[in-house]
C-alpha cells in the first residue's frame, strides 16, 4: 500500500495498459480515477476494481477536448482536493507507408498522443504547482524508430520531448516527470497495429507475433502488469529523486531494435 491517500488520474484506463495501470495504483491504495472516452467501459473497469477492494472511480475524459480535460481536472480537485498523480496513458495507432498516410491521419494520432497529454499536463501542473508535488508519467514507445509507424512514433517523440522539458519546470515544485516505454501489449492497440502492419509489409500476422518474441531477450510479450510495477514505483516514493528519465519495460527488446537490420 505505497500509494495510500494518493489521489491518481490514469487516462485511456478503461482497457488495456491501462486498466492495468489502475488496478496496480488502486491496488496500491490510491483512489484512482480512470478517465477515459470509453465511458460505459470506464464505469465498468472502476466497479470492477472497487468489487476487489480498491477505491475507483470513472470520469468521462476525451483528451482531444481542452474544456474537457479541465473541467475533470477541476472537479477532481474540487471532490477529492489534489492530484498526486497523472498516467498520460490514452493513446492511438495507426500503421500505414508513408505514402497512405492522409492529413487526417497525422492530425488525429498526433492530437490524441501528444496533444491530449499536452492538454492533461497543462492542467495538472496548474494543480501539482498548488500543491508543490506530483508525479506525472508519460506512456510513449519504443523511441527508435518503427516502420510503417511514422506518425505515431513522432508523436511519441514529441510526448517525450515534453517530458523531458517539463521535467526541468516542474522540479522546483517537486514535481516529477518521467517516461515509460511499454514492449509490445497484446491490446486491441497492438492487434489493430499488427494486422495494419501485415497489410502494409505484406507479412502474415502470425509471423509478426512469431518475430517479436523470438526478438526479444526475455522470450515473451509485455504484459499491462509489466507496465503498472514500473508506474506504480515511479508513483511511489521509491521514485522520488529520478526525474526527466525514460524507462524501457521491453524484455530487452530496446537493445535488440538498436542493432536492427531489417522491419
Ligand atoms: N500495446 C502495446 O504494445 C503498446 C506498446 C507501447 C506503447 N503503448 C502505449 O500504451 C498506451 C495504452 O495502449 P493500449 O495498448 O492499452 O491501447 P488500447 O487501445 O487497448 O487502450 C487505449 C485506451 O485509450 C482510450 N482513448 C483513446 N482515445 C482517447 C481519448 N481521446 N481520450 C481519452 N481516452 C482515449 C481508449 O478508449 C482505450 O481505453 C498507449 O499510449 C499506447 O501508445 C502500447
Amino acid at each position: 500500500m505505497r500509494l495510500k491517500d494518493q489521489v491518481a488520474l490514469v487516462t485511456g484506463g478503461a482497457r488495456g495498459i491501462g486498466l492495468g495501470i489502475s488496478k496496480r495504483l488502486a491496488g496500491e491504495g490510491a483512489l484512482t480515477i480512470i478517465g477515459d472516452v470509453r465511458t460505459e467501459l470506464a464505469e465498468e473497469s472502476a466497479h470492477s476494481i472497487t468489487s476487489e477492494g480498491g477505491q475507483c472511480v470513472a470520469r468521462h475524459l476525451d483528451v482531444l477536448d481542452s474544456s474537457n480535460v479541465d473541467g475533470v481536472m477541476s472537479q477532481i480537485a474540487a471532490e477529492f482536493g489534489k492530484l498526486d498523480i497523472l498516467v498520460n496513458n490514452a493513446g492511438v495507432h495507426l500503421v500505414k507507408p508513408i505514402t497512405d498516410y492522409t492529413d487526417g491521419d497525422w492530425e488525429h494520432v498526433m492530437a490524441v498522443n501528444a496533444r491530449g497529454p499536452f492538454f492533461t499536463m497543462r492542467a495538472a501542473a496548474r494543480q501539482m504547482m498548488k500543491q508543490r508535488s506530483g508525479k506525472i508519467i508519460n506512456i510513449v514507445t519504443i523511441l527508435t524508430g518503427t516502420p510503417f509507424s511514422s506518425i505515431y512514433e513522432a508523436s511519441k517523440h514529441a510526448l517525450m520531448g515534453l517530458t523531458k522539458c517539463l521535467m526541468y519546470e516542474l522540479a522546483p515544485y517537486g514535481i516529477t516527470v518521467n517516461a515509460i516505454s511499454p514492449g509490445a501489449v497484446d491490446t486491441e492497440l497492438l492487434k489493430k497495429g499488427i494486422r495494419e502492419k501485415a497489410a502494409s509489409a505484406g507479412l502474415e500476422v502470425q509471423s509478426i507475433y512469431d518475430q517479436i518474441a523470438s526478438t526479444t531477450p526475455l522470450g515473451r510479450l509485455c504484459t499491462p502488469e509489466d507496465v503498472a510495477g514500473a508506474v506504480a514505483f515511479l508513483a511511489s516514493s521509491d521514485g522520488d529523486y529520478i526525474t526527466g528519465e525514460l524507462i524501457h519495460v521491453t524484455g530487452g527488446t530496446f537493445h535488440q531494435n538498436l542493432g536492427r537490420k531489417q522491419s
